[in-house]
């Protein structure tokens, strides 16, 4: 995107001699008021070197760049050149950059390709893929979209929740009261309702805990018979998620979850030994972490078998040597806060110089309007179900709207605008800020919502329909920015030119709700634009000119929602 303060510099840069133009950019300043220009130029340290008067300076000055086609006016007041950038100048460049590079219009190659993982969702197989998790999988699926934009190589992974202790309390449970069928019908439901079931026992018969702890060493030893049951809970779990990820148009390119780094976690408990970070405790392994503010972290239990933590440890090492990666980041809750501090401290006591290449992006608590969720207490709304109703309520409204409209038709939008919604509200706020899920809240499609932005798009693509495509070519081709430079136009290219920076603060930022707010601003322009101005008019280099911006904003939107894993359709 053109630079007006590199610009600047350049036209500014012949007329001092004695500066070199990098200290000049450096020298270049945006007002706070409007009515001092887009940019201007203090010349206060220049008076030592020319040995004049600051305000002559910026006579000089002034006179010098005036006529350059991209400003309006250029003013001189006091010691201070005063820039107005000129709108229609302003409205080409930017208008013509976002046509042309069309689907690439956000993109910058900044990443050079470097690698960076997004680890995201990572749900416990054989428990509820509840609402709670629309955060981490949403917000990750995002990040990752984000840094593609950036240019960097990203690389998904779902670490899953798929190894412990209570994969062996849930292989007891069915080889007690289990039943084939029922697994297979409802996975998660059924290996849940064992799960609770050896609670309750296990408060009679202690000998079930027991049973629990060997049959998790069997696993862990890879005996056929556990394995294979193990192997079958976490692929019936995986069908489950998989329903909803696809619904979400999110995909992985590694599932390796936790009970992949079962056999590799041996090296770590060595090495922490041998670099003599690690003690005993009771029969317990522990590293202290007192030095740096944090509780001790446990690597393995009395019985020997290792911990959450512990396999954190395992993943981050194995991260960075099968991908060498330049970032490693987590999406997940901030309840975890202590536990990814603890780790990434260790390794980084370990000597693993890249630690701190490992980056939690922790997010807020999802609470309902009960209280928290509790998946014992049946406190809990399937993320599924959010999905489903949400797309239900649309399809009930578009069908209200459009009673012509075809059934294949009507089914595509509800699933693009209903899903939408849910994912654009989840993406509307500061990931880190808590909240109370609520239905009413989610099915609410007025004011600033995914619908409104899709529907601004759609409204987009039916003027560009309207016109024709003869119309549209003609636009793409090239078009008089005199005609856009009322004060609509000028807001609305000022917000496209906005988004590509825009981009590169959410990601250095692991905040999307930047690029959401951006793009509702974009939308909120647009449609003022839309009003404001007649846009399919006689004149046609005018009609020309407004079907370029529409281009634009079109092309704008639907990148933003791409950044958001949302669909935008052409028509609702
Ligand atoms: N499975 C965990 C949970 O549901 C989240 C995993 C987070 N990722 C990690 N590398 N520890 O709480």
């Amino acid at each position: 995107m053109i630079n007006y303060k590199e610009k600047i510099a350049d036209l500014i840069a012949p007329q001092v001699e004695g500066l070199e133009r990098e200290e000049i950019l450096g020298m270049i300043e945006l007002p706070a008021d409007s009515s001092m220009g887009d940019y201007a130029f203090p010349c206060f340290k220049l008076a030592k070197i020319l040995r004049k008067a600051p305000p002559m300076i910026a006579k000089g000055i002034a006179e010098a760049i005036a006529d350059d086609p991209m400003f309006e006016k250029v003013e001189q007041v006091n010691a201070y050149v005063n820039m107005f950038i000129s709108k229609a100048d302003f409205a080409g460049q930017v208008v013509t950059e976002v046509v042309t590079k069309d689907q690439n219009f956000g993109k910058s190659d900044m990443g050079q390709n470097r690698p960076v993982i997004v680890e995201y969702s990572s749900p416990n197989i054989a428990k509820p893929f509840h609402i709670g998790h629309i955060r981490s999988t949403v917000i990750g699926a995002s990040i990752a979209k984000i840094y593609d934009y950036l240019g960097f190589d990203v690389i998904r992974i779902n670490h899953l929740g798929d190894y412990g202790t209570q994969f062996g309390k849930m292989i007891v449970a069915y080889r007690h009261w289990g039943n084939e069928q029922d697994v297979i019908d409802s996975p998660i439901k059924t290996l849940l309702s064992y799960y609770t079931k050896f609670h309750v026992e296990a408060e009679n018969d202690p000998s079930l805990e027991d049973e629990a702890r060997a049959t998790f060493t069997k696993l862990e030893n890879g005996e056929k018979e556990e394995t294979e049951l193990w192997q079958w809970f976490r692929d019936e779990s995986l069908k489950e998620f998989s329903r909803v990820y696809d619904m979400l148009g999110i995909s992985y390119d590694s599932y390796a979850g936790e009970s992949f780094y079962s056999d590799k976690m041996p090296r770590f408990v060595k090495e922490l030994e041998e670099k003599g970070l690690m003690e005993e405790d009771e029969g317990a392994h522990i590293v202290r972490l007192d030095d740096y503010g944090l509780t001790p972290a446990l690597i393995t239990k009395s019985d020997g078998s290792t911990l959450y933590i512990t396999r954190d440890i395992a993943a981050a090492v194995y991260r960075k040597e099968t991908y060498d990666f330049y970032k490693n980041i987590y999406v997940v809750a901030s309840q975890q806060n202590l536990h990814f501090q603890q780790w990434i401290q260790i390794l980084e006591l370990m000597g693993y110089e890249w630690a701190r290449d490992c980056v939690h992006v922790p997010f807020g608590l999802v609470s309902l309007e009960d209280g928290t969720m509790s998946t014992r207490e049946g406190r809990v709304v399937f993320l599924e179900d959010v999905l489903n109703g949400a797309v239900d309520k649309t399809r009930e409204i578009i069908k209200e709207k459009n009673p012509d409209a075809t059934p294949e038709a009507v089914e595509e939008v509800a699933k693009a605008v209903g899903i939408g919604a849910v994912v654009f509200n989840e993406l509307s706020n500061y990931r880190i800020k808590d909240y109370v899920f609520s239905w009413d809240h989610v099915l609410n499609f007025e004011g600033e919502t995914g619908p409104y932005v899709q529907y601004t798009h759609a409204r987009a693509c039916s003027v560009l329909r309207k016109a024709g495509d003869d119309i549209v070519a003609k636009a793409k081709a090239g078009f008089d920015p005199s005609y856009l430079t009322s004060e609509s136009a000028h807001a609305l290219s000022t917000l496209l030119y906005q988004l590509p920076d825009v981009i590169v603060e959410a990601g250095e930022k692991y905040e999307p709700s930047i690029v959401t707010r951006h793009i509702v601003d974009i939308a909120q322009a647009f449609n003022k634009f839309y009003h404001d101005e007649h846009i399919l008019v006689d004149n046609e280099d005018e009609k020309l000119a407004k079907i370029a911006m529409v281009l634009a904003a079109k092309a704008a939107i639907r990148n933003g929602l791409d950044i958001l894993c949302m669909k935008a359709p052409e028509k609702m």
